[in-house]
């Protein structure tokens, strides 16, 4: 199978999720990505269980509007019932890290008010260690050497993401060369660099399921 046909797949069987555990007309949690815009194409199915949606890019919005699908804003709703969304890379604690498409910060914010986490991946995002994949870092545009140069303090090699303002009108800074042996504490101590809006990590609030799929289907694992 291509790598597109597993995203395919996983994106199928997140459908079938949220339609057998999410209650008719609660709100769904939406990522961002390549594999949650085939997650998005599916869902579009069971539209009409969803109270809503709370998109978590402004390109997410955009493809769910295009399907019919209510865009809410998250300051006017309580709960999300199941945010769904992809990875760049987990590891077996559920420890992710996301960003690659530069949406962690809105990613993050809705994972934070999501009840249930499930990461849809392909086979080849599960790992042992985090690292391989470059870290994504939001920062505030005129801290962005301050940074760089204490991220360059942990180990890692910083580079500016080129062309590239997020949703939020920051720049991205990805940390190349990390072995992430404790997620936790990596994760809290970016946070804590001024001119850090969040990072990437996502293992403080990792995932709650994880929906992998490979050469022979999909695996559901729990946390
Ligand atoms: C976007 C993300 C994505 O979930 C992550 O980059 C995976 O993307 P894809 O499904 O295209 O491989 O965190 O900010």
């Amino acid at each position: 199978m291509t790598q597109d046909e597993l995203k395919q797949a996983v994106a199928r069987a997140a459908r079938d999720y949220v339609a057998d555990r999410l209650p008719v007309g609660a709100i769904l949690g939406v990522g961002t990505g390549s594999t949650a815009n085939f997650f998005i194409d599916e869902v579009a199915a069971v539209k009409d269980r969803l109270g809503g949606a709370i998109a978590s890019s402004e390109a997410t919005a955009k493809r769910l509007a295009g399907h019919g699908i209510r865009v809410l804003d998250l300051n006017d709703i309580d709960a999300i019932g199941i945010y769904v969304d992809g990875a760049d890379e987990i590891d077996a604690g559920m420890a992710m890290v996301k960003g690659g498409g530069g949406a962690l910060t809105r990613e993050k914010i809705v994972a934070a008010v999501a009840d249930t986490f499930v990461c849809i991946c392909d086979a080849s995002k599960r790992v042992q260690t985090l690292g391989r994949y470059p870290l994504p870092v939001e920062v505030i545009p005129m801290a962005r050497a301050h940074v760089s140069r204490e991220l360059a303090k942990l180990g890692g090699t910083p580079k500016l993401r080129a062309d590239m303002v997020t949703d939020n009108g920051n720049l991205i800074v990805d940390v190349h060369g990390l072995s992430i042996t404790d997620p936790v504490g990596l994760e809290e101590r970016i946070n804590q660099i001024v001119g850090v809006v969040t990072n990437g990590l996502f293992a403080r609030r990792g995932a709650d399921v994880l929906l992998l799929a490979g050469k022979d289907g999909v695996q559901t694992y729990t946390r």
